[in-house]
């Protein structure tokens, strides 16, 4: 039997998770609007063989400005180029990388996703993937005729709909569908098209997609969202799972949870790659780690690690930075069911005397969850999660870009494979072949098949 392999991803957007990465010296500052930086990453990703390049997204800028001045500090998080555009010419320079993208159900129709998807699944000869999202921005909703996003019930019902009509969709032709044949004048098998006929609350949609399936029979589909209805979409329909599990124990109760729901929709434990972001900074000892770090923290400007907070505080920009937060203050924060979480950080800064200007970096530098270190420190820790089956692999969000992937290719992945945890070569040509999930079986294929008249 061969060895079971980590699954790695390249999680990004723009120039990296870290709020300061745009200010970094070696970031190409303008690098979110420009073609060859995504191109540089990516080539980086594939020296890696690394399994997937996967971009993070929303349909709008979702920072607020509290404080005031924070939006224009935020870099580059605030413009990019929409991914599956992006990833359209990214799969012109690569051969290997899988290229998945979020897109939301909340403004998107299934037709058209289906249709973008399976483009780019062609494009790149099998090798696309679409990361389903509900959406939970305002700031998004407003751009769609919204004053803020369709409560949580209609928001996930909606999600599931689409996400059953757009894997409708791609199943349109059947295997074998399109004969081709320029002697007899067939183009294709009429009794191997099917119409979805789908009719749900929010979309109605009837097919057949005019897109033809890729090399990996459909899109692979992914899911990041922790709530039990978001787990039962990924359960049901996903084969990647993108979470944000911050520890082993998390994570092991988050995998054991997956399988048991995969169980109820009747799909065996090995249909599904579970993914934790996993954030790293990797040098070549553990101080130059340490010191990569360090100098990303020192960027931030005090205004843009305040907005960090303000979600939970609102707005702390008259209170002096190098001192906690006042006994008598009252977060003004007003996101329902975090205040709850609002009292505790107060708490704890009391008790750990932690200024506001430490509470600041430790949220905007996501400190807690952070791995630095050596790539045989980081690959301890991967090491020890991937055999205690935490999960199948991880995404990585490294911090800045591209240098942050040049580290995962040049050190961390060396480290893996002398480890015989991870590839040494591509196993495939498709994104499902190099995630070593099962082909996809057409939903059609061996079952009765019904005979359209024509095409409308
Ligand atoms: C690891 C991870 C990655 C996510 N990526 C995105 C994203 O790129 N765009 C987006 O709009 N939402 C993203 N989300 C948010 C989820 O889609 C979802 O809206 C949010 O987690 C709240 O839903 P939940 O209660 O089911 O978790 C992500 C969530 C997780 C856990």
């Amino acid at each position: 039997m061969t060895k079971k392999m980590m699954r790695l991803g390249l999680s990004m957007r723009g120039l990296g998770y870290h709020p300061a990465a745009w200010r970094h010296p070696d970031v190409p500052v303008n690098g979110a609007s420009e073609i060859e930086h995504y191109h540089t990453v990516a080539r980086h990703a594939e020296r890696g063989k690394i399994d997937m390049i996967f971009f993070a997204d929303g349909a709008g800028v979702r920072a607020k400005d509290t404080p005031k001045g924070s939006l224009a500090r935020l870099g580059q998080y605030i413009t990019d180029i929409e991914p599956t555009v992006l990833l359209a010419s990214i799969s012109a320079v690569t051969t290997h990388l899988g290229l998945v993208t979020t897109a939301s159900t909340a403004y998107n129709e299934p037709y058209n996703l289906a249709r973008r998807f399976a483009g780019l699944d062609l494009m790149s000869h099998g090798r696309a993937g679409w990361n389903i999202v509900a959406s939970w921005s305002n700031e998004e909703a407003k751009n769609f005729g919204l004053e803020q996003v369709r409560d949580y019930g209609e928001r996930y019902e909606r999600a599931a709909e689409c996400a059953e009509a757009v894997t409708g969709l791609w199943d349109s032709w059947e295997d074998g569908a399109f004969v081709l044949d320029k002697e007899s004048g067939i183009f294709f098998d009429e009794s191997r098209m099917h119409r979805l006929n789908f009719e749900g609350k929010h979309f109605k949609v009837r097919g057949p997609l005019n897109a033809r399936p890729s090399e990996q029979g459909r899109p692979i589909v992914v899911q990041a969202g922790n709530s039990p209805a978001g787990r039962d979409i990924g359960a049901k329909l996903a084969e990647v799972i993108y979470t944000a599990s911050n520890t082993i124990e998390d994570a092991l109760t988050y995998y054991a949870d997956m399988r048991e729901r995969l169980a109820k929709f009747g799909r065996p434990p090995d249909a599904l790659r579970v993914m934790p972001g996993f954030r790293t900074y990797i040098g070549r000892t553990r101080e130059e780690a340490q010191e990569k770090f360090e100098m990303l923290q020192d960027l931030i400007d005090p205004v843009v690690g305040l907005s960090f907070l303000a979600d939970t505080f609102g707005d702390l920009s008259g209170l002096p930075l190098d001192e906690p937060i006042p006994a008598d203050f009252k977060p003004a924060g007003d996101r329902e069911g975090i205040s709850g979480w609002a009292d505790r950080l107060i708490a704890r800064s009391r008790q750990d005397g932690k200024t506001i200007r430490e509470l600041y970096l430790e949220q905007a530098g996501q400190a807690s969850s952070n791995y630095i270190g050596t790539a045989a420190d980081i690959a301890d820790i991967m090491e020890d999660w991937f055999h205690k089956e935490a999960c199948d692999g991880f995404n990585l969000t490294v911090p800045h870009l591209p240098g942050g992937a040049a580290d995962v290719s040049d050190l961390l992945v060396p480290e893996l494979q002398r480890r015989g945890l991870f590839r040494t070569e591509y196993e495939g040509r498709t994104l499902r072949e190099n995630l070593g999930l099962p082909p996809h079986r057409n939903r059609y294929t061996g079952a009765d098949r019904v005979r359209e008249a024509s095409i409308a």
